[in-house]
């Protein structure tokens, strides 16, 4: 495998790290090479947030569900779709019948923190650090909102926590479902009822009738732990808030 590969093949998400501050170097080649990202219309529609203050950590710990690894990572990383910049910057050039920013507008530029995040990922695998997505900063949107500072144009995609890996760190390293069903060749294959089972028998054999949620099969149990949790509906709730905030500028416009 060449380096490239080696990296991607060998990263696992990161929950634990060593009691080490991230070098300034380290961090600056991940930013450099983070940058280097595509990015839609070469717009840059996104911005990082770097936080190391242990006051805000411990805060996004429990902002995030409750995640108390959060505060225990030397650095954090915010992925923001942003169209607050352009926006500015039209108004700034007088651009006229200017449009606010709108939901399109809005998804490119998650596409973008998301793409910059995934690079950042690999950056920071490459040196020995690792990482860990947080999803759970996309809830909470008004707490956030006021904690980074962010303004109307400017939303939270993506969080990653970053650390090098302890000693004696043995990577674990997660299944995936069969490459057949998820790569479709020239048109999307919908599963039937035969292909869905036979997708879910390696996480059924998981499944345990003794669980806290009293579910009765694996459907049941991955359904209360995660789409029908609490989280889940805070998530849905939370971007709802900021789309309002998008759409209802549009609709006051029109
Ligand atoms: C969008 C996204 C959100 C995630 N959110 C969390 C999270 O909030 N907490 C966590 O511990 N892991 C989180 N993860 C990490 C996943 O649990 C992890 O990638 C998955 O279990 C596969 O394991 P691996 O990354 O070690 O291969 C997230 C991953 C992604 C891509």
């Amino acid at each position: 495998m060449n380096p490239v590969l080696e990296t991607i093949h060998s990263r696992t998400s990161l929950r634990r790290y060593k009691d080490t501050a991230i070098r300034d170097d380290d961090l600056q080649t991940i930013l450099d090479a983070t940058l280097r990202a595509p990015t839609a219309g070469n717009m840059m529609l996104y911005s990082i947030l770097t936080i190391k203050d242990q006051a805000v950590k411990i805060t996004l710990s429990k902002t995030c569900d409750n995640q108390p690894f959060i505060a225990r990572a030397p650095l954090v990383l915010v992925f923001l779709a942003d169209y607050q910049r352009w926006f500015d910057y039209y108004r700034l050039s007088d651009v006229e019948d200017l449009r606010e920013p709108d939901v399109g507008d809005l998804l490119l530029a998650i596409d973008d923190a998301l793409i910059a995040a995934q690079t950042a990922v690999l950056a920071a695998e490459s040196l020995g650090i690792g990482t860990c997505y947080i999803g759970d900063i996309m809830e909470n949107y008004e707490a956030h909102r006021e904690l980074l500072g962010l303004p109307d144009y400017v939303f939270p995609a993506a969080m990653l926590t970053l650390g090098y890996y302890p000693d004696n760190y043995e990577p674990k390293f997660r299944n995936r479902y069969d490459q057949e069903y998820i790569v479709h060749n020239e048109k999307y294959r919908h599963l039937n009822d035969a292909e869905l089972k036979a997708m879910f028998a390696s996480l059924e054999k998981e499944f345990s009738p003794n669980n806290k949620f009293g579910a009765k099969n694996m459907g049941q149990f991955t359904y209360a732990r995660k789409t029908g949790s609490e989280f889940a509906r805070e998530m849905s709730r939370s971007i709802r808030a900021a789309l309002e905030n998008w759409q209802g500028r549009q609709a006051e416009k029109q």
